[in-house]
């Protein structure tokens, strides 16, 4: 019976703190950044347990690896997967969450050798958190098609490498062409990364959308100077601007309210000197929101603050953008399946919408497309001490399991059309 098929817990928490041993850092998180060695590391372990597992597994040139369970159709898949790439300071689940649980379905179909009319794809995309290149969502982006392989290609690193050259380096540069196949639909299982279902004690999140993602770099120059004997008045100091500018993000987030939020996460002074009035600082802005009006409004407001700063500070700022993603709202019949598939379980379930990036909002450009999230303890992530309750794993890898199976059984010409 398919409403008897479970996922084994034990076996997906061996995997996830197996994977966890590349780029593990002495506090107990996880650093793996994009295509560095210990992302190559994992990268080998997930094509062991892939192959392992039977499944016919490529490598596509951006380096996504997608592992493919054949169906009674050799129509187009149904998908799961995320990243195994981190940001530095990482955890154990954002991410490789989504990817092992979705090599736990593989194991739950074999060993109940369930034949689905679709078969069954597990993706692990390159480069979904954009810590190292941007932009972020990059593998997804371009199996999807929205972004050009080339320019990914040369994206750069702060040292210069590229990402053509690491690919190439690591061993994952792939022969199969990007996007060589679609997906019938795609589903993502994730942790929620904030705090709203466990504020609410509610183990599974049907996730509505993603909301939209502005990234910017600044670069703010003036002129450095002997800090000890170049007046206050005569300076041309780009710190000042730039803490300007973090508190106006932080200030037009909270005047805009709603879903609005804003970040400066990097900031570095050059050349960093204790009595040195610094030449430049480089900073990033990241501006999210579910409305694109509203984030547009956000982005105007922040032009218009620069302009302003660079007028009386007498500095120059210069602006590139990192990566923009407008707002995705999710399929709503994969929205309600998932809702009606945790409650068959017997979970309590809430609709949200997505305040990070995920590699679900790309293909949600091309296919029907869903998320489900499990909670996050004390809504932290991006963090080492990123941590969800292995039930609350459990719950999530059983609705993703389920859900596949209907997507991947469900008749061909309805989800066709
Ligand atoms: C990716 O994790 C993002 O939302 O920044
Ligand atoms: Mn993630
Ligand atoms: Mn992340």
């Amino acid at each position: 019976m398919l409403t008897d098929l479970r996922i084994d817990d034990t076996r997906l928490l061996q995997r996830l703190d197996d994977l966890a041993c590349h780029g593990a850092r002495e506090d107990g998180g996880v650093s793996r950044l994009a295509l560095t060695d210990a992302d190559k590391a994992g990268r080998d372990q997930v094509v062991a347990w892939m192959r392992r597992l039977g499944l016919d597994v490529t490598i596509d040139a951006i380096g996504n690896i997608h592992g493919t369970r054949r169906g009674r159709s050799d129509g187009p898949p149904v998908m799961t997967g995320s990243h195994i790439d981190t940001v530095a300071t990482g955890g154990l689940y954002d991410g490789n969450l989504g990817g092992l649980a979705g090599l736990e379905v593989i194991e739950v179909l074999n060993a109940a050798r369930l034949e689905t009319t679709r078969p069954v794809a597990v993706g692990f995309f390159t480069n979904e958190e954009g810590a190292r290149f941007a932009p972020d969502m990059m593998g997804s982006g371009v199996h999807q098609g929205s972004m050009d392989l080339e320019a990914c290609l040369a994206a750069v690193d702060v040292n210069g490498a590229t990402v053509e050259a690491e690919l190439a380096r690591i061993g994952f540069a792939g022969d199969t062409p990007c996007g060589n196949f679609r997906a019938a639909a795609f589903f993502e299982l994730h942790i929620e990364q904030g705090p709203v279902l466990e504020r609410e004690g509610i183990t599974i999140g049907a996730v509505t959308g993603v909301q939209g993602i502005s990234w910017t770099e600044l670069v703010l120059s003036g002129q450095s100077n002997h800090a000890g004997t170049t007046p206050m008045g005569l300076r041309r100091d780009p710190m000042v601007p730039a803490a300007q500018i973090a508190v106006f993000v932080r200030d037009m987030s909270d005047r805009l309210g709603g879903s609005q939020v804003g970040t400066v996460g990097a900031l570095t002074a050059s050349p960093n000197l204790v009595n040195v009035v610094p030449a430049s600082v480089t900073m990033t802005v990241d501006l999210r929101n579910t409305d694109e009006d509203l984030l547009q409004e956000a982005e105007r407001r922040l032009a218009g603050h620069l302009d302003r700063l660079a007028a009386d500070e007498g500095v120059d700022i210069e602006t590139r953008v990192l990566a923009r993603f407008e707002p995705v709202t999710f399929d709503p019949d994969v929205i309600g399946l998932v809702a009606e598939v945790a409650r068959d379980l017997g979970h309590d379930v809430r609709r949200l919408p997505s305040g990070a990036g995920h590699d679900a909002q790309m293909l949600a450009r091309v296919c029907p497309t869903g998320m489900v999230f499990v909670p996050s303890v004390g809504g932290i992530s991006h963090n080492p001490a990123e941590h969800t309750d292995p039930v609350d794993i459990t719950a999530g890898a059983d609705v993703l399991l389920r859900t596949l199976v209907q997507l991947a059984t469900i008749d061909s010409e309805k989800s066709e059309s």
